[in-house]
């Protein structure tokens, strides 16, 4: 057996092509696109295992908030392992019990109760089933069961979160899902998909929801779940009125609003949390990747005291939440948390998405290309979409010379995947929220030079 710490980039990659299964990835297109074999990272920047380095623009998956190397988290997670390596939620862990204390300070509005997971998906798992069971609890003799969520958005790739996804590539080999969930158009302006103009639209998209809430009768509607701006699908940003409008129409037909904070909290779109940009408090939250910046696994989904509060009675009545996860809130994720938490906040690292975001923002959309499209976006959540000649999304080809350009020029960036059906020329950025002008600068110049290459 060769001594594991000493394998070179080859033997590792002969090891992964054998035995690891890549999400998203055709494993026959290996030979011509070798996956880089990432080895160490600092800051904003990731070193593969050949000496290269690049900068990481999209924080791993849209989650290495305070950026690689922070040791202080490394440290938290090591004492932690150190004195209770882990015991399950079914008994009290202090950093889950101080975790879900600081959520509730940091949330905005009433927040207040939080049950653990380990991914998006299950925090959106858990948020779906919340609402159905609060649904039938609230409303005796109503069966409040359907969900509305959106085309493009994305929620997870477990069956109830992917019901919630709309996005067909994602769904269509592992149809039929589960049923009862239903989607609208998304606020997608630049596209509009009902072929009207802002503002003079009336927000018709968000119209949409009132109109399917009421054929389907109110009374069988549970939830509504969004993201505050579609991620994956495109870097979606919605106009101002979109979301005080929805929770109007949630309110009017006693239908939970869930917004899925996933990518958009902690920081990353330059408030602390996506909803504050409108002022608008969900019933329901679901936090994870930047809830711990990727230093290990974690998910919460949080509701408020009402919603918390139907869950009572006595024990015989069996309204509690039937499910467990054996590792959520795990001792030392939490710890991770609360010390990645805390640098955001020391750092006011929000501040930094905002200043640093506007800046990246304003860079890419003076680049002078007539293959680039719309640059949107907020904070350190942008996209950047490749149009052609008659401002249709650029053909796959194209736009992989793009992205091609843009990695040899030592940027890393991520795109939709499956998002839509027809090309998905939306390049997507959402690096660390630690980015220097000097960085962005970076990326604004090999945005240019990928333009440059189609
Ligand atoms: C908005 C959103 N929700 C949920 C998820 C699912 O999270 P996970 O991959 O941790 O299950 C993602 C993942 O990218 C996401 O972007």
């Amino acid at each position: 057996m060769e001594d594991e710490k000493t394998l070179d980039a080859d033997s590792v990659r002969s090891r992964d092509r054998a035995h690891v299964w890549h999400p998203l990835f055709q494993h026959s297109q290996l030979d011509s696109q070798d996956l880089l074999v990432m080895s160490k990272a600092d800051g904003c920047t990731i070193t593969d295992a050949e000496g290269r380095t690049f900068l990481d623009a999209y924080a791993g998956l849209w989650n290495v908030n305070v950026g690689y190397g922070r040791s202080e988290i490394t440290r938290a997670v090591y004492e932690q392992l150190e004195r209770l390596p882990f015991y399950p939620m079914s008994q009290i862990n202090e950093p889950a019990a101080r975790l879900a204390e600081q959520l509730s300070e940091i949330l905005p509005g009433d927040l207040k109760h939080t049950f653990f997971s380990n991914s998006g998906s299950e925090a959106n798992e858990t948020a779906l089933k919340i609402a159905r069971q609060y649904g039938r609890q609230k409303h005796p003799g109503e069966n409040r069961y359907k969900v509305i969520a959106r085309y493009q958005g994305y929620h997870g790739f477990t069956f109830g979160a992917l019901s919630a996804t709309g996005q067909l590539g994602r769904r269509v080999k592992f149809e039929p899902l589960v049923p009862g969930f239903f989607h609208v158009d998304p606020p997608y302006c630049y596209r509009c998909p009902l072929k009207l103009s802002y503002p003079d639209c009336g927000i018709a998209c968000v119209e949409e929801i009132e109109e399917l809430i009421r054929r389907e009768g109110p009374e069988t509607v549970a939830a509504v779940i969004a993201e505050p701006i579609i991620g994956g699908g495109g870097v979606i940003v919605p106009p101002d009125e979109y979301f005080p409008r929805l929770r109007q129409i949630c309110d009017q037909h006693g239908v939970l609003l869930i917004f899925d904070e996933v990518i958009t909290g902690f920081g990353r779109t330059g408030t602390l949390f996506a909803s504050q940009h409108w002022d608008v408090v969900p019933d329901i939250v679901t936090l994870a990747k930047g809830i711990t910046s990727g230093y290990l696994p974690l998910a919460a989904c949080v509701v408020t005291p009402e919603i918390f509060e139907s869950f009572l009675g006595d024990p015989d009545e069996h309204r509690e939440l039937a499910q467990v996860s054996t590792y959520g809130g795990h001792p030392a994720c939490c710890a991770a948390a609360l010390a990645n938490i805390d640098i955001i906040l020391r750092e006011r690292l929000w501040e930094n998405a905002k200043r640093v975001g506007d800046y990246l923002l304003r860079g890419l959309q003076s680049l002078g290309s007539p293959f680039r499209g719309e640059v949107r976006g907020k904070g350190l959540m942008i996209g950047m979409e490749l149009v052609d000649e008659e401002g249709a999304l650029l053909d796959v080809e194209r736009a992989g010379r793009v992205k091609s350009r843009i990695r040899e020029e030592g940027v890393l960036i991520g795109g939709m995947s499956h998002a839509v059906s027809g090309p998905e020329s939306v390049l997507i950025l959402s690096p660390p929220l630690i980015l220097t002008e000097t960085e962005a600068d970076r990326i604004i110049d090999a945005f240019r030079s990928g333009l440059a290459a189609v």
